[in-house]
């Protein structure tokens, strides 16, 4: 939440920080600001309310020049969705202008011990508490700004990634991190600073991931530096970034979300490649296959998520449940921190998360290693807090994902549970080599079966002029298909607004049954599985209530198709990757239907893509 970025170099740095600021919008659009320090020592800040876009219309007649500066994207937190509160922040003096994304917790303990000593804030941010707090030790310590920032950020409790500049100074930036992403790209005589890497790609490939606790010292014409909060110099880790420019763009699509449903075959693709082996008899997860004793003994797994990444999780438990005969929980990340976790050595537990960031889903993985489990991450942002704080885990290699509902992240997090499930049953013998290359063919046409159920586009596209302007939905699935009826529901209200409800179908009949009528349409999620013939019985109940029912079926589906009044026909296939055929149609109703009410897919209202709060 919240995106920051800073450019330091030769080239017009308002250009490079409102190019980053667009990258990184999926992070928040409350707000945006940026600060430049001009080459006369000025220090120059704009600030708009709203998406970037307003921040450029204010900028468009005023003095940009210069060649560092900060900006900011916000999702708000302290304070509404302001001017005011928009970031930068400045110090009372207007010294030092400073981005922040993260949450400072004694932010009101420190505020008032700054007000008594007869600071004044202008805003209801927690942030400029930070840069009131650095300003105020600057002067009273007689102080470089890197000395004051270190000796702030040992006062203040919280997440932070922070970036600070200094009037009359244009040769540095500082920035810090902790519990907050920020990673550094080093170009040729210019450096940037960015909450992920994507506002730098087109100018270098080199990046450092800042690790918690740490300062960089960014400064014209000197090698990058990094700190320690006590003042050490830390190695230097530089990487090559993999990612591309064209995964950035919307590459002629109207939207990202749009883009990300077709890119499915691809990047599913890219999740099974080197995976998927030898057609499909071998599944390779070298970090199943380096803790090969820890799999072998594991009594329990534990699976920690939020949003979307839950749904696939409890795809999750089905599978390994199903194929490694190992009892598998799955717990929301927010609560499972809070619920007295019990775990101990002979227990795994697997953190699930897109970006790598989820706040809640970090503090699990921080729990569960203190109690001893064995942690394996699963995550899309290469470098990210959740592959480098865990014991071993796997990338979902679906390569940016931009809209801020989750689309290809999905299919590639189920895709990577399957995997995982087949490399864990493979070790434990509960499959069969038979068994598994069984499975491991049809993973390999997946690609294709997928490109296959994108052809019902158009055919959605017109449905979903049918229920545009419906106020409810019902979402219904069974097995491995009910975590599908609930990311169906979710998909819905997050960028339709439209309220809806996930249920196991069978529960339907234990009280969603009453809201049925002709005003409330089911989607109903029934391929043909070991459970047909039960979900069979749930169409039929809507439709003796009058429900008007979309159902997802088998291709060649002859029973359902007589009931329901729409049916969209996926391909058949093993009922335990039916999900990530059954979940597209999903995807691309809610699309249609957002799209015909006229809403902004890509920026829902009050989202946004990287939760790093609590
Ligand atoms: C919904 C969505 C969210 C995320 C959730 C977890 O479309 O994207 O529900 O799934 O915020 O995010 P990650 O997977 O990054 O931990």
């Amino acid at each position: 939440m919240c995106g920051i970025v800073g450019y330091l170099g030769n080239g017009n740095a308002y250009d490079v920080l409102i190019k980053g600021l667009h990258r990184l919008e999926y992070r928040g659009y409350d707000s945006a600001g940026i600060a430049l320090v001009a080459p006369d020592g000025k220090l120059n800040v704009f600030k708009a309310k709203g998406k970037v876009e307003n921040l450029e219309t204010i900028c468009n007649d005023k003095d940009t020049d210069a060649s560092v500066g900060i900006a900011h994207t916000r999702w708000a937190t302290h304070g509404e969705p302001s001017d005011c509160n928009a970031h930068p922040h400045y110090s009372e003096d207007g010294n030092l202008a400073l981005v922040h994304n993260g949450t400072i917790e004694n932010y009101k303990l420190l505020k008032d011990a700054l007000e008594e000593h007869g600071c004044k804030f202008h805003s209801e941010t927690d942030t400029e508490v930070l840069v009131q707090l650095i300003e105020y030790i600057k002067i009273n310590n007689k102080c470089s700004l890197l000395e004051a920032v270190r000796e702030a950020l040992h006062q203040v409790v919280g997440a932070y990634a922070i970036a600070v500049v200094e009037k009359n100074d244009p040769d540095t930036i500082i920035a810090a991190r902790q519990s907050s992403p920020l990673v550094i790209g080093i170009g040729d005589d210019e450096t940037f600073l960015a909450s992920d890497a994507s506002p730098f790609v087109e100018y270098t490939k080199d990046a450092v991931y800042l690790n918690d606790g740490e300062i960089a010292v960014i400064k014209r014409n000197e090698p990058l530096k990094v700190l320690n909060l006590e003042n050490r110099e830390s190695k230097i880790d530089v990487k090559t970034l993999e990612m591309s420019i064209s995964q950035l763009e919307k590459g002629g699509y109207p939207s990202f979300m749009l883009k990300e449903i077709f890119e499915q075959p691809t990047t599913l693709r890219e999740c099974i490649r080197g995976r998927v082996v030898e057609n499909g008899k071998r599944v390779i997860i070298s970090g199943v296959r380096d803790h090969k004793e820890k799999f072998l003994n594991a009594k329990r797994i534990v699976i920690v998520a939020c949003g979307t990444s839950w749904h696939a999780a409890l795809i999750g438990k089905y599978l390994i449940q199903e194929m490694c005969h190992i009892a598998v929980e799955v717990e929301y990340a927010s609560e499972f921190r809070y619920s007295n976790p019990v775990l101990g050595k002979d227990d795994i537990v697997i953190a699930l998360s897109q970006s790598g960031e989820t706040a809640d889903t970090l503090a699990a993985v921080k729990i569960a290693r203190s109690m001893g489990a064995f942690v394996f991450g699963i995550s899309n942002a290469v470098g990210s807090s959740i592959p480098r704080e865990t014991d071993s885990g796997a990338y979902i290699h679906v390569g940016p994902e931009i809209g801020v509902a989750s689309t290809k992240a999905f299919t590639g997090q189920v895709m990577v549970l399957t995997m995982i499930a087949m490399a864990i049953a493979d070790l434990r013998g509960t499959l069969t080599a038979d068994e598994i290359a069984g499975l491991g063919k049809v993973i390999l046409e997946m690609p294709e079966l997928v490109e296959h159920v994108l052809k019902l586009n158009d055919k959605i596209e017109r449905l979903s002029l049918i229920y545009t302007y419906a106020r409810n939905f019902l979402y219904l699935g069974r097995g491995y298909n009910y975590p599908v009826a609930l990311e169906g529901a979710l998909k819905l209200k997050e960028i339709s607004y439209i309220h809806a409800e996930g249920y196991p179908a069978a529960e339907m009949k234990h009280g969603p049954i009453a809201l049925i009528d002709a005003e409330m349409p089911s989607v109903i999620v029934a391929p043909r599985d070991h459970l047909y013939e039960k979900i069979v019985s749930n169409v039929q109940q809507v439709k003796a209530r009058g429900g008007s029912i979309i159902a997802i079926v088998t291709e060649g589906d002859s029973v359902i198709r007589n009931i329901a009044d729409h049916v969209l026909e996926v391909p058949e296939v093993p009922e335990c990757l039916s999900p990530i055929i059954t979940s597209i149609p999903l995807q691309l109703l809610s699309y249609y239907i957002a799209i015909n009410k006229g809403k902004d897919v890509d920026m829902p209202r009050n989202l946004a893509k990287s939760v790093t709060v609590e």
